[in-house]
């Protein structure tokens, strides 16, 4: 159904001043978001011709996400997610030139231990061994010296600690400072796919859509240094199942690194390991801050 001119003429009027009436914020960031925020929501309303129904739904939607928020769990952030907005931030809010950006996802704790540079993290569980390692430089290959690395991913179940009472909150998490080379490395185990939570309205929103509810394994960082800027991101097992059909979109071309076997003994020694065991490395490149 074609939309007549006095509707359209309507619509924009609407539009208009929806946008104007931001104009006068304090900041004016906030204008200029808040404006281009309504002008797009209302090309979406106008467009789909939303009827007053589906927008109920909509709102009962919302209401259902506030609902089942806590402290521990924020389904908002999960909408953003699946809806791929998250992903989009980064893309857009990143400097382009380093390391590519993926989702920081809710697990993150900001009281992970400092543990030193080397340190083994897996503590008799079951899992394939990892032998992660590499460096953090600049965007011209040169080592950064004392780099933060903040490192947490999920156990053999597929669990991370806050959904798992059976593991310490600190399990399979560190931060390690890296050497005068930029360099780190660990021991820890092959990372597994998982599912975002399925319990609330977004689970109920991802069922009627027949998508997937599956993310691939990954390794979650924060990599940091003074005068950089800061890198939230993931690193992804090649071959991993879900690699091309990540339900929150977070996987990059640059974030998809192999497992290799590896025999090193010294490594081996060290972590009292069989040979072979798994080995990932990476070089993380951070932009330098304007
Ligand atoms: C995760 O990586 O664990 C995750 C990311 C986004 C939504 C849910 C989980
Ligand atoms: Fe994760």
């Amino acid at each position: 159904m074609s939309t007549s001119p006095q509707t359209a003429a309507l619509t924009q009027a609407v539009t208009q001043e929806a946008m104007q009436s931001f104009a006068h914020a304090t900041d004016p960031r906030l204008a200029q978001v808040m404006a281009l925020l309504v002008k797009h929501l209302h090309a979406f309303v106008a467009e789909s011709k939303l009827s007053k129904e589906e927008w109920l739904r909509g709102l009962d939607f919302l209401n259902a996400c506030a609902a089942i928020t806590t402290e521990e769990r924020n389904e908002f952030s999960l909408f953003s997610d699946i809806m791929g907005i998250s992903s989009m931030v980064d893309v857009v809010s990143q400097p382009e030139g380093g390391t590519p950006s993926s989702v920081l996802g809710p697990f993150h704790n900001h009281d992970s231990l400092l543990r030193d540079n080397g340190v083994d993290l897996t503590n008799g569980q079951p899992g394939e061994r990892v032998w992660f390692h590499g460096r953090v430089v600049d965007t011209h290959g040169q080592p950064i010296a004392n780099a933060h690395i903040d490192f947490w991913q999920n156990a053999d179940n597929g669990l991370y600690p806050a959904q798992d009472p059976e593991q310490d909150p600190q399990n399979l998490r560190c931060k390690i400072v890296c050497d005068a080379e930029g360099g780190f490395n660990l021991l820890t185990i092959r990372p597994h796919p998982y599912t975002v939570p399925t319990d609330g309205p977004v689970g109920a929103l991802l069922a009627a859509s027949q998508r997937n509810i599956w993310r691939p394994a990954h390794y979650h960082l924060i990599v940091s240094a003074p005068g950089y800027v800061g890198l939230v991101t993931e690193l992804f097992p090649k071959g991993s199942d879900y690699i091309d059909n990540d339900t929150v979109f977070g996987v990059r071309p640059g974030l998809i690194v192999p497992f290799v076997p590896c025999s090193n003994s010294a490594v081996a020694q060290r972590f009292g390991l069989e040979a072979p065991f798994l080995e990932m490395t990476y070089e993380f490149q951070l932009v330098k801050q304007d």
